[in-house]
């Protein structure tokens, strides 16, 4: 088959091909086709992006909650392409400057002694180095029987083979996945509104949900368990932030029994929560931590692990230690260039300073919408990662009929707003990029505000 390629500049063959040729993540060809086809974008300056129609929108969710320092930073594509007129690429065994100057930067801005990382391309594949590390310490120690992984319900921590059966994200149904890994162990999280433990107060809640994961450690037998996973706060349901008790607790448990604590700060990671990373709101170091997205702010794919020396220095020895394990674009030249331009960004324009103040200024206006409209259920969220619950009824916190399409309505009204948030099953996720104005946050606001109050109007509530 011959296939004519569209033009760059021509919008309607463009999202013409893409219905043909394109799987676009998580999204469904004949739906998106409904729509005329994915969103093309032209452009994309600051907090907004253009699409090839001329539209302009807010990114109410940072692309994929990667953008920090926002859209059009030149500085980091000439970082990117100096460092690939100069070095592209390893060679195998080999290390370039911008690498080894990102680990050294990594080990100063990781709390506790997080000292050596292994970089990849992205966040499944860093929770997959980071469980294959976890195994093979316990291995490495003597502990051959250590394989199990707990984590929780709720959290998504990544979509390949080894990390999609992980937590529980709605949005991700396994059904065509089986079997479930019998490594896999889930337990409820720490989740205030809906909680599973029946608690009626947030510490009961931290602890109880601690208690699930020592229960589950006892049951599965403390000799099976490598690593607990989770997010310090978990984007999937809105920014779910546990109650403070919770880590500590689970940090203890986990030393109680010779488990990892592996942290998931793949969104967290980077100055969203308004801190550099999860652990340091939640002040407990893990002893491995995964990360990707902020640190490149998505202009190149990077993701990795980082390890306590503890952990770290199992791999050192002889020939019989080296940890097995590699993926060909490991540490790429151009991501680590672009790492470091963006985590100076990140620092010259005190970016985690402006997440935490305008994540109170949003968690402000997300009570107000609280206070105004019945089918708000919930607001949480910490920084600039927060979330709307929303509910057919307060009281029982029962979910709309799915047929309403209440998720879709909202979506229209948003991007008839100019934002551009697609907004999943229940929740309206909101998590700007971090350069975000408080102006263009009451931006934001508004726009979700009115939406709400259009959509209430429409279906009676
Ligand atoms: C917390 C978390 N972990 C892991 C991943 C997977 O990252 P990636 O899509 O880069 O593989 C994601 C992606 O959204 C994530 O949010």
């Amino acid at each position: 088959m011959t296939t004519t390629l569209p033009s760059s500049t021509d919008h309607a063959a463009l999202r013409d091909a893409a219905n043909r040729h394109l799987f676009v993540g998580m999204t469904n060809a004949a739906q998106l086709a409904e729509e005329g086809g994915p969103l093309v974008m032209q452009s994309a300056e600051g907090i907004h992006v253009t699409a090839m129609d001329g539209k302009r929108y807010i990114d109410g969710i940072s692309g994929m909650y990667f953008r920090n320092v926002g859209h059009g930073r030149e500085e980091i594509a000439k970082a990117i392409y100096d460092q690939l007129s100069s070095v592209s690429m390893n060679v195998y065994a080999g290390a370039t400057p911008a690498t080894i100057q990102l680990a050294a930067k990594l080990a100063d801005l990781t709390p506790g002694d997080l000292t050596r990382t292994f970089f990849c391309q992205g966040g499944s594949e860093a929770n997959e180095s980071s469980l294959k590390m976890a195994q093979a310490y316990h291995v490495r120690r003597g502990d051959t029987g250590r394989y199990k992984v707990i984590s929780r319900k709720g959290s998504y921590h990544g979509s390949t083979y080894g990390t999609m059966w992980l937590g529980g994200h709605p949005g991700f149904p396994r059904t065509d996945y089986q079997p479930k890994p019998a490594n896999v162990v889930t337990v409820s999280a720490p989740h205030t509104y809906r909680n599973d433990f029946g608690a009626t107060s947030p510490e009961q809640c931290g602890e109880l949900a601690a208690k699930a994961i020592e229960e589950a450690i006892l049951f599965e037998g403390p000799q099976s368990v490598s690593a607990v996973i989770g997010e310090p706060v978990s984007q999937p349901l809105g920014g779910v932030v546990p109650p403070a008790n919770y880590w500590p607790m689970v940090r203890e448990i986990c030393d109680k029994y010779g488990v990892l604590l592996i942290f998931d700060e793949v969104i967290t990671g980077f100055g969203r929560l308004g801190t550099w990373f999860g652990a340091d709101l939640v002040g407990v170091t893990p002893d491995i931590m995964s990360f990707a997205k902020g640190i490149t702010s998505g202009y190149f794919p990077v993701g990795g692990t980082i390890a306590t020396a503890e952990v770290a220095d199992v791999f050192s020895g002889g020939p019989e230690k080296t940890w097995s394990h590699m993926y060909t674009y490991s540490a790429h030249p151009g991501g680590a260039a672009a790492a470091l331009k963006n985590l100076e960004i990140v620092e010259r324009e005190n970016l985690v300073e402006n997440a935490r103040v305008r994540g109170e200024q949003l968690h402000e206006r997300l009570e107000e919408m609280k206070g105004k409209h019945r089918m708000v259920g919930d607001v949480r969220g910490v920084g600039l990662i927060q979330g709307i619950e929303f509910v057919a009824d307060r009281k029982t916190k029962e979910h709309f009929d799915p047929s309403l399409r209440v998720n879709a309505r909202l979506t229209e009204k948003l991007i008839a707003r100019g934002v551009w948030i697609r907004v999943p099953a229940y929740i309206v996720p909101i998590a700007p990029p971090l350069i975000i104005t408080a102006d263009e946050l009451d931006g934001l606001c508004d726009a979700v505000d009115e939406s709400l109050g259009e959509v209430e109007k429409e279906l009676g509530v």
